[in-house]
């Protein structure tokens, strides 16, 4: 049986999580043996924006989860991301023609540099299919023989500072980030099964600062997306709107908070810290944000070539997920099918990571596990322990 230790911290806009698990590759499980969870400081809509604050952060959950030095792979989100698909041709010139590993890392390189601004740096190239002398609908290339081998890609990119930011903060803490992941392709990872993007699926994790997405049609992915908005919003809103603090704004949103408000009394009242508010403003409040999220993911879409009726059911997760009313009204604006979902195929800590808000912390094992055999290491941003970005740029451009 193929099992093996892996470490991931997960640096969310509200909480950070560190964890230490163990990947039963052949049973597709992961069990938790360790997991330390803090309230984040320092970011801000997903990324790092006080160094030192959020280090303490990271410092204190690798603390509370006995980690040291290990290797970690590390979750990344923000507007700074953006992705695009490619295409890129290579003939192959081996005697007999056998397509092997080191081609498809060719392949992967050459897809690298297509289309990347100066400031800006690949996080992960997730081949989608490939063409092989005119034949179309390939998944697994190595071991067939082909002249002309097309490979058809999604290419993640990200500012190079904001990753150097979020690098140094996890790393000021000791640990040796060996792989940066997009946070929705980790949810996706901890959230889907083979079938849910063999079907096609649009994943919506809606966390503190952003909601993150990830589109699956025919089993690849084939289109992500940031979008600056999370459950902070939703709460600053209503603090807003009923002129009370946050704290109070948060907890009025998780006990009482809907965004339905059709299904709210126009005239019922809920009461926090001894005072009452109308439970039908606190929904509108809540709705309008939410219709605005969803409203974005559906764009996101459409400008990316994607009716959402040909997109596959909705799977929605993250703390902001837990909402009441978000399935339905994400069926109301996508006009899909929408579930919420908690990370799968867990083991140990279950009851404490079996939640919407850790898909992610569960997702970078699942990477974790991935990178260790050796497979995708092309897929994710392979960064070197110092964090230096640059010089892994470069032996990238030398297709090292
Ligand atoms: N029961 C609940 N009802 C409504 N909202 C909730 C509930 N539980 C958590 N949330 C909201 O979920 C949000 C946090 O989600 P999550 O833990 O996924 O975010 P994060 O990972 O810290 O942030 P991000 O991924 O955006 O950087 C908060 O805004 C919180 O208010
Ligand atoms: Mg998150």
């Amino acid at each position: 049986m193929s099992q093996s230790l892996v470490y991931g911290i997960d640096v969310g806009t509200t909480k950070i999580v560190a964890l230490v698990g163990r990947v039963d590759s052949e049973r597709g499980l992961v069990e938790v043996l360790s997991f330390g969870e803090t309230p984040s400081q320092g970011l801000r809509r997903g990324v790092v924006v006080d160094r030192e604050a959020a280090a303490n952060s990271v410092a204190a959950a690798m603390d509370a989860c006995g980690m040291g030095d290990e290797p970690v792979v590390v979750g990344i989100a923000g507007s700074h991301i953006s992705s695009f698909n490619t295409e890129v041709t290579l003939l192959n010139r081996s005697r007999n023609l056998a397509i092997t590993e080191r081609f498809i890392h060719k392949l992967e390189t050459e897809a690298r540099q297509t289309g990347v601004g100066e400031d800006e740096q690949v996080i992960h190239v997730v081949p989608r299919g490939y063409v092989l002398d005119g034949s179309e609908g390939v998944q697994q290339p190595v071991g067939l023989a082909a002249r002309k081998v097309t490979m058809r890609a999604h290419v993640v990119t990200g500012a190079i500072s904001s990753i150097q930011n979020l690098l140094h903060a996890v790393e000021d803490c000791g640990a040796r980030v060996t792989q940066v992941v997009l946070e929705p392709l980790a949810s996706a990872e901890a959230c889907l099964q083979a079938a849910d993007r063999d079907a096609g699926v649009t994943l919506v994790d809606i966390g503190g600062g952003t909601t993150d997405v990830a589109v699956f049609l025919r089993g690849g992915l084939v289109h992500t997306a940031v979008i600056p908005i999370g459950g902070e919003s939703f709460t600053s809103d209503v603090a807003y709107g009923l002129k009370i603090p946050y704290e109070t704004a948060e907890r009025l949103k998780v006990r009482y908070g809907t965004v339905l408000s059709r299904i709210v009394d126009p005239v019922a009242a809920v009461r926090v810290d001894r005072r009452h508010y109308n439970a039908h403003f606190l929904s509108q409040i809540l709705e309008y944000r939410a219709q605005e999220v969803f409203d974005y993911v559906s764009d996101s879409l459409r400008k990316n070539g994607l009716d959402n009726r040909f997109s596959g059911d909705t799977v929605l997760t993250g703390g902001g997920s837990l909402l009441d009313g978000m399935t339905e009204l994400s069926e109301d604006v996508l006009g899909v099918p929408a579930r919420t979902a908690a990370p799968l195929g867990v083991e140990g800590n279950s009851n404490v990571v079996q939640k919407p808000q850790y898909s992610t912390s569960i997702g970078l094992l699942g990477y974790a596990a991935k990178t260790d055999k050796g497979k995708p290491k092309s897929e994710g941003a392979t960064v070197n322990s110092f964090g230096s970005i640059v010089a892994a740029i470069k032996s990238w451009f030398r297709g090292e």
